[in-house]
């Protein structure tokens, strides 16, 4: 009789999944002649301009700018707007940390909007969020599905706020035509491991104003106005988040190769939704209309199950799968948001004389989140799966759903 592997039956996956494989032969070949060139600093280089030039290419930007993590690709654009202390920025519920960090680096308040079905922030929530210290908004594009960042985009220019894009996990994927990152006034991306184009760690901001490509570009280096030997000139306060020489030869060969990695995942994905629509009591990932999806994780609904229990029997089947992704509001994770844990003992910029309106982050402040994160698993898939792999994954679902007693 068929019986779960967590109860002692057969696995459904014997073996491991294929391991993934971003780098190649030409990121060996570049980084090798990087270190070979004796320098790996970007002033003295060319690597990280290429790979700036390269990445605005792909996405038609006029500007790029290298940083070394994606929360610091973020803070660039955040730094670049030169908030006031006490501006809120409204962002999502359901993302890493590093979408909020930058936030409240720069002494702004988080303010979080509820989503929808999709898991992405709700354009109603956003709008109804906007209070007059409201400057900007960080929209999230979750998993490989991009939010409605057109209405984003009204919203932003209806109420004079800048727009920033957090495209970390929807690398090369279009929304009604375009990129994702290239909506906003700055798009941001992480170049961390996971993300479909890597460099290990690393990050790149897009954007068509020359303005603020200078505040990004001064905010990468200090804000030191660079103009060769002699007196110095620091523009304003800003951290040091520049790329090298290294990291950018790890990426530049990808630029070419990531939108084939997304249109692979696209493939792969679909073919897992079409097998999971057939299954009674799951979900296929939600696609927001005229979005594609570039699958940096699916997210699997689960409508009669516990997602604990779902996700450790499907692990136990040989499919890692993770309950509920964060498992709640990205601010009830984070001590400097719900503790204010920020600078000392002081609670700033919460507790400031520039912050007017006194936030408490709570448990019921995006209801949604619980509601959606609750009835759903993520399961991993990349581009060197094959289309196999992916059948499997759907067995084991299914084995889970018929054999899993209902919650
Ligand atoms: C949506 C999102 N935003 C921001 C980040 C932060 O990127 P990094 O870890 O490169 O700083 C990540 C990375 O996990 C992410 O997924």
């Amino acid at each position: 009789m068929d019986k779960l592997a967590i109860n002692g039956g057969t696995k459904a996956r014997e073996t491991p999944f294929p391991a993934r494989r971003p780098f190649g032969d030409e990121e060996v070949r570049l980084v090798t002649e990087a270190v070979r060139s004796q320098n790996l600093f970007a002033w003295d280089g060319h690597f990280v301009r290429d790979f700036e030039r390269a990445f605005a290419d792909l996405y038609g930007a006029k500007f790029a700018v290298g940083a070394t993590s994606g929360t610091a690709a973020i803070h660039l654009a955040v730094g670049a707007l030169d908030p006031e202390p006490g501006d809120e920025i409204v962002t999502a519920p359901i993302t890493d940390l590093g979408s909020v960090v930058p936030i409240l680096l720069q002494n702004c308040i988080p303010v979080f909007a509820d989503v929808d079905e999709t898991y992405n922030m709700d354009p109603a929530d956003v709008e109804a969020k906007i209070t007059p210290r409201t400057r900007a908004i960080i929209a999230v594009h979750l998993f490989g599905n991009a939010c409605r960042i057109d209405e984003m985009r009204e919203i932003a220019d209806r109420h004079g706020l800048m727009l920033i894009e957090d495209a970390s996990q929807a690398h090369a994927t279009r929304y009604k035509g375009r990129y994702l990152g290239t909506w906003g006034d700055i798009g941001a991306f992480s170049l961390q491991q996971s993300k479909h184009m890597t460099t290990g760690d690393g990050g790149m901001s897009i954007t068509n104003d020359e303005e603020l490509h200078r505040r990004m570009w001064l905010f990468s280096d200090k804000g030191y106005l660079r103009k060769g030997l002699g007196p110095r000139a620091y523009r304003f306060l800003a951290p040091c988040y520049r790329m090298n020489e290294e990291t950018a030869a790890v990426g530049l060969p990808q630029v070419a190769r990531v939108r084939g990695r997304v249109e692979r995942r696209m493939e792969l994905g679909g073919l897992l939704s079409d097998l999971l629509g057939e299954i009674p009591g799951v979900r296929p990932a939600p696609v927001t209309p005229g979005s594609e999806h570039s699958y940096w994780l699916y997210p699997l609904g689960l409508d009669d199950f516990d997602s604990k229990a779902f996700a450790e029997a499907l692990s136990a089947e040989g499919v890692p799968s993770m309950a509920g992704y964060i498992g709640r509001p990205i601010f009830m994770c984070a001590e400097a948001c719900v503790a204010k844990k920020t600078y000392g003992g002081s609670g700033f910029p919460f507790e400031s004389p520039y912050t007017e309106r006194k936030i408490e982050y709570t448990e019921d402040m995006c209801p949604n989140v619980y509601r959606v994160l609750r009835r759903m698993t993520t399961v991993g898939l990349h581009e060197n799966y094959e289309a196999a792999d992916v059948r499997d994954i759907a067995r084991a679902v299914e084995k889970v759903a018929r054999l899993l007693p209902k919650a």
